[in-house]
């Protein structure tokens, strides 16, 4: 149908969002002077002033996820150019991956899983573990998947607490304005917050000390959030208790002093990954464009490109 609007396609995109993108565009994975949207899939090609220079006629980004530390969206909007991303479609698959991994860490799920399979169980039943029970959780970034997360912890009869940019007045979680506050409250700490040069390590020494010998890390957020080298630090140390992961500094590269740690649960960042939830942030990539080029406007701008979005979108 819009066969004339030239695409580019960067990383690699999942079927759903290959053949969505091919039925309505000229789609290149070569830089090409006539593109006019981008469609990204995963985080790793770093999107700014200096890329997008190479598209005098581009438009529209589309990222697929919900976080956009990659694309350098102020400098995008000063540009004109619109930035999209995929909100609230992996909202609850995510707080559902950072719950089930908060247990998993505190109960020792995969270390148990193993104990099983190597037939330890018939020598002896499995040491006792530490509990959930009587914990305060620290939530750091309390967004959308942060406030899915507080609902689910809720239920398990958890004390929350947060920090972020600001106290939100329909919360009524203790807000701490510093987030070394909040780890000195708390001993579990939820990350998830989002990457970018403003969070860059900011989990560091002295805020994973402050949860003290019991203290557990959990981060969905993403990876630079946390001083990767201070937590393992804080890990060989006993400064801290435990850590499941699912986002790290260096993706997919993990350290190997973490994958030796036998107290700490790894996962290969698949906070979002059930075939339900990529697909509907696969198809909302989709959409943006098709919107966009469409004259309906971008369907989910991110905040940085509200004013922009608004200011291009069809009027009525
Ligand atoms: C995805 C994510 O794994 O949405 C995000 O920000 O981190 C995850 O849902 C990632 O975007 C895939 O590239």
């Amino acid at each position: 149908m819009k066969h004339d609007i030239k695409l580019l396609s960067v990383g690699a995109p999942m079927a759903l969002v290959e053949k969505g993108i091919s039925e309505h565009f000229d789609v290149c994975r070569e830089p090409h002077l006539e593109v006019r949207g981008i469609a990204v899939s995963g985080g790793h090609t770093r999107i700014d002033a200096a890329f997008v220079e190479l598209f005098p006629r581009l438009e529209i980004v589309a990222s697929f996820g919900v976080g956009y530390d990659h694309i350098d969206a102020r400098s995008l909007a000063k540009r004109g150019i619109v930035v999209t991303h995929t909100p609230d479609v992996l909202t609850g698959e995510v707080a559902d991956l950072a719950l089930g991994l908060l247990i998993a860490t505190v109960r020792q799920l995969p270390q148990v899983d193993r104990y099983l399979r190597a037939g330890k169980w018939l020598e002896r039943p499995y040491p006792l573990t530490t509990t959930l029970r009587g914990r305060k959780v620290g939530i750091l970034g309390l967004g959308r998947i942060g406030k899915a997360i507080a609902k689910r912890l809720e239920a398990c009869d958890l004390q929350i607490e947060y920090h972020g940019r600001k106290p939100q007045p329909e919360v009524t979680y203790r807000y701490h304005p510093t987030l070394l506050g909040l780890a000195q409250s708390c001993d579990v700490l939820m990350v998830v917050a989002s990457g970018g040069a403003e969070t860059k390590h900011i989990v560091n020494k002295e805020v994973l000390e402050a949860l003290g010998p019991d203290g557990i890390v959990i981060n969905v957020g993403r990876g630079t959030v946390i001083d990767e080298a201070a937590l393992i630090a804080a890990l060989r140390d006993k400064k801290i208790l435990s850590a499941g992961l699912d986002v790290f500094e260096d993706e997919p590269r993990v350290p190997a002093e973490l994958i030796a740690m036998e107290h700490v649960v790894l996962l290969p960042h698949v906070g979002s990954a059930s075939v339900h939830t990529r697909n509907a942030m696969g198809q909302l990539v989709v959409d943006n464009l098709v919107s966009w080029f469409g004259g309906q406007g971008a369907v989910t701008p991110v905040p940085e490109c509200l004013a922009l979005a608004a200011s291009k979108a069809p009027k009525g």
